[in-house]
């Protein structure tokens, strides 16, 4: 008996049949839009463009673009688009200011992001009988949910333990035995740490399977993952206006970059100065469009991620590049456009520092400047001379790769801050 788990028929269907289904779904989608949600049908008519003029997917570039001030602007509810009965889910994420962005999901919506985030676990090399640890927070973060039905849906055992108590994921892992674990890949780190403090080898678990996201991370932390967990990591995207988790995931056979389940969502890329659609292969602003969603209809929603979209490999459905960063990331040092995952990037490459970092900015007079706080691995501590070599080597390929001056701040072992979900990897403390 094959324990693997069966694709669904569109994940290996031929792109003319992709694309007829998408802009049957497209069509729906946007009549959907203008016919049911007030804000829509205003920015519609305001582009002076129809749903009825849309005739081919290309014709998607004429429509305006959604952004997260719509949804703000019309706080909490404005932009449903299927009467308050049914909506049988509200999400929201709380951002970094202000009042958090607001969605709704109807029983469809629901069962269509379990089906999805469903696809996204068989992706990741699932198979029957496997148990599932999900370290997502629950609540109205659409992670712990939203893993949460799909694994369901996917008919695994699920172990609903949701962000926090370290120590207690640590025993669960070790008495529960799970196959797969779901979780920002920055608590991995620190679950991982917590195992070693506690005298176990996080290679050593029954963990096989990690599906990782809900923040940016880099291939060499995937390696670096791998290589101390033992298992394969793969890459799941989402956000929570366009859904949730689970809008793209990566394959196991080929970790090449999440793939896009495009029979659900319309993916563009823009220059974000121009808004331009841009070829595929070429690097902007990814920007989705759904195509089956009835609570929260999504046109050209600019998420600021920024990737770029990639021909099919181990299903027909294109790829996203593992993303970089989110343009509200990018930072500016001294006129240099400099990314965490950049940093990131080099700090992985010295062995006597630990993968965890935060980046703090501040001023001195009118200059800029960063400081890299990193932390030693806990074997490399007591050994001043290694850490000292390897802070000159990082700060000089900071300098010499990127183009900006770094100060690299050795703290103490667990002298950065673990978060439970997503890392804050930037405190800028510079004058407003
Ligand atoms: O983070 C949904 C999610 C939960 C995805 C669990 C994956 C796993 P939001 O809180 O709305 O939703 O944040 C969405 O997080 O626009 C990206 O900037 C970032 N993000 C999400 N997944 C990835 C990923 C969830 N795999 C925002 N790689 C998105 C890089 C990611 N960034």
């Amino acid at each position: 008996m094959t324990t693997t788990l069966p694709l669904e028929p569109i994940e290996t269907a031929s792109r003319d049949e992709l694309a007829a289904l998408q802009l049957e779904r497209l069509k729906w989608s946007l009549n959907h839009a203008y016919e049911n949600s007030p804000v829509y049908r205003r920015k519609f008519d305001e582009a002076g463009v129809h749903p009825s003029e849309l005739k081919t997917l290309a014709d998607l570039a004429r429509f305006p673009f959604t952004t997260k001030k719509d949804l703000r602007d019309s706080y909490p509810f404005g932009m449903f688009a299927v009467p308050q009965e049914q909506i049988s889910r509200i999400h929201a994420s709380s951002g970094t200011t202000g009042k958090p962005t607001v969605v709704g999901y109807t029983a469809k919506d629901i069962d269509t992001w379990a089906n999805l985030v469903a696809r996204s676990v068989r992706a990741s090399g699932a198979q029957r009988g496997d148990k599932v640890h999900i370290s997502y927070g629950y609540g109205l973060f659409t992670g712990g949910l939203g893993a949460h039905y799909g694994a369901e849906r996917a008919g695994l055992t699920v172990i609903p333990f949701g962000g926090g108590q370290t120590e207690k994921q640590v025993q669960l892992i070790q008495d529960f035995r799970p196959d797969i674990i779901m979780v920002t890949p920055s608590y991995m780190l620190a679950i991982a740490d917590e195992m070693e403090r506690q005298g176990i080898d996080p290679a050593s678990t029954s963990l096989r399977i990690g599906i990782f996201g809900a923040e940016p991370w880099t291939n060499d932390m995937r390696t670096a993952i791998e290589k101390r967990m033992g298992i394969k990591a793969v890459d799941i995207y989402g956000l929570s206006e366009v859904m949730g988790p689970g809008v793209a995931s990566e394959c196991a056979e080929t970790q090449d970059g999440p793939t896009i389940w495009e029979d659900h969502f319309y993916p563009e890329i823009i220059d974000p100065e121009t808004g331009e659609v841009l070829p595929d292969g070429e690097f902007g602003e990814l920007v989705f469009t759904s195509l089956t969603k009835e609570a929260l209809p999504i046109v050209r929603y600019r998420t600021r991620d920024l990737t770029r979209l990639l021909p099919g490999t181990a299903r027909t459905m294109r790829r996203m590049e593992k993303i970089t960063g989110r343009s509200d990331d990018m930072l500016i040092i001294r006129g240099v456009n400099v990314f965490p995952t950049q940093i990131e990037e080099l700090l992985l490459k010295q062995p006597a520092l630990a993968p965890h970092y935060q980046i703090v900015l501040t001023k001195e007079g009118p200059m800029d400047v960063m400081t890299l706080n990193c932390e030693p691995c806990p074997e490399t501590a007591p050994d001043y001379g290694a850490l000292d070599a390897a802070a000159k080597a990082l700060a000089y390929d900071i300098k010499a790769l990127i183009g900006v001056t770094a100060k690299i701040n050795v703290l103490d072992v667990n002298g950065i801050e673990r978060s439970v979900g997503k890392a804050r990897r930037v405190v800028d403390k510079r004058p407003k």
